[in-house]
């Protein structure tokens, strides 16, 4: 007997109209785009543009359909960001839109496709002020072109705003933003530099982790996370290792696609809620942020869902089946340690953070936990945290992650 909500409680599963995946995937991005229109606004940042712009705008005029370029998606995209797009949009006539990149590009071009089809300015949607699905009409057709192996948004109904007037960033959540195309192409993540392999993939295990234990997952997102966390587990290191190696990279791509599908229609929980303002208060990458934070939060949930983390203990190769559930449940911690030093994570620290002292570090502890409370997120974690918690939790990284001596650094 499998333990599922479905025979007395009914869900809405999302997911991209389409999903192209392998190696030359992104050679249907015209004839997709043909199906939509004749004008396509192309989205993406100006260096993702440099490496794989001309592919695109090529096959979009190998089958008749003109590129409208914008290139200055910033990398967390900003209100500035959607509008000045969304005004390209509009001046061009445009009937689709194209991303090319990440999140950033996604989440830019999901902005757009707000603007075009609704009223009011882009901060209306965020769920603080209209709620979960508070997009009223679809957006125009959206193919993204995903050239990262992380954030999944090219399968979500989530958008990712900064909004650089209150120094916030803000989420929308909507089925009206899940992309209609998205193409997996593995070919285009071979650029992705060792660091943001690492970020992107262990953001892509944060998902498949935090959907699989959230309060509000079930049989569904279940089953992607389950694959997502496999695939990662297994290709994310050698990825990292060998960026050409195409078997792994394309293994990732596929797994940060199932996690991205886990997440949307689960949850995230209690790693992204302290993850934005740890993000924010370092200024490091969402990724970094999130695998700072996942061994101490795996650490702190686990009694509380000890079937979900003995599984996943042993998914990431530190408990078998013969492994009693507790045992197994406790060992979790370790194996995500594990792949994080895999991929060297806080190596990238030096480089990608600014640490604050430990005294100074304090004395935001309180405001970062009550942005953290604020997100909502800690209300999906399987063991709800207290106040209190969230700050020793926070504590707990600086002593064990951040400080220059702290174990995971020395
Ligand atoms: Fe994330």
């Amino acid at each position: 007997m499998h333990d599922t909500v479905l025979s007395n409680e009914t869900r809405t599963v999302v997911s991209p109209g389409r999903i192209e995946l392998g190696v030359g995937a992104v050679d249907t991005v015209g004839d997709h785009a043909a199906r939509y229109g004749d004008t396509a606004l192309v989205v993406a940042t100006e260096q993702i543009f440099e490496f794989h712009g001309d592919t695109v705008v090529d096959r979009l005029d190998a089958a008749g359909v003109e590129a409208v370029v914008y290139t200055d998606v910033r990398p967390d995209p900003t209100v500035e960001n959607i509008e000045a797009a969304h005004d390209l949009y509009e001046r061009n006539d445009c009937d689709l839109i194209v991303t090319l990149g990440g999140g950033s590009s996604i989440d830019t071009g999901k902005g757009v496709g707000i603007l075009a089809a609704n009223d009011g300015s882009i901060r209306d949607f965020g769920v603080d002020r209209a709620g979960y699905e508070g997009v009223p009409n679809p957006s125009p057709p959206l193919i993204a072109v995903n050239t990262t192996a992380g954030t999944g948004s090219e399968a979500t109904r989530s958008v990712v705003v900064s909004d650089e007037s209150t120094s916030t960033k803000f989420l929308i959540v909507s089925a009206n933003v899940v992309p209609d195309v998205a193409i997996e192409d593995p070919e285009l993540t071979v650029s992705l530099p060792k660091s943001h392999t690492a970020f992107t993939g262990i953001d892509a295990l944060t998902h498949a982790i935090e959907a699989y234990v959230s309060v509000k997952s079930y049989s569904v997102p279940d089953g992607y996370a389950e694959q997502a966390m496999e695939r990662i587990a297994r290709s994310l290191p050698v990825a990292w290792a060998n960026g050409d190696n195409l078997d792994a990279r394309a293994d990732v791509m596929v797994g940060q696609l199932q996690a991205g599908q886990a997440f949307t229609n689960a949850s995230v929980a209690l790693v992204h809620g302290l993850a934005r303002p740890l993000g924010a208060q370092l200024h490091i990458p969402h990724g970094l942020a999130n695998g700072l934070i996942l061994p101490y939060v795996v650490d702190f949930s686990s009694m509380a869902a000890p079937e979900k983390y003995a599984e996943i203990a042993r998914i990431l190769g530190v408990a078998d089946a013969h492994t009693p559930t507790r045992e197994a449940a406790d060992a979790a911690a370790e194996g995500v340690l594990r792949l994080c030093r895999d991929v060297d994570l806080t190596g990238y620290l030096d480089d990608f953070g600014e640490v604050p002292s430990r005294d100074d570090y304090l004395s935001v502890v309180d405001e970062m936990t009550q942005d953290a409370i604020d997100s909502g997120s800690p209300d999906n974690n399987p063991r709800k945290p207290t106040r209190d918690e969230i700050a020793d939790l926070y504590t707990t990284i600086y002593d064990d992650a951040l400080a220059p001596d702290s174990p995971r650094r020395s």
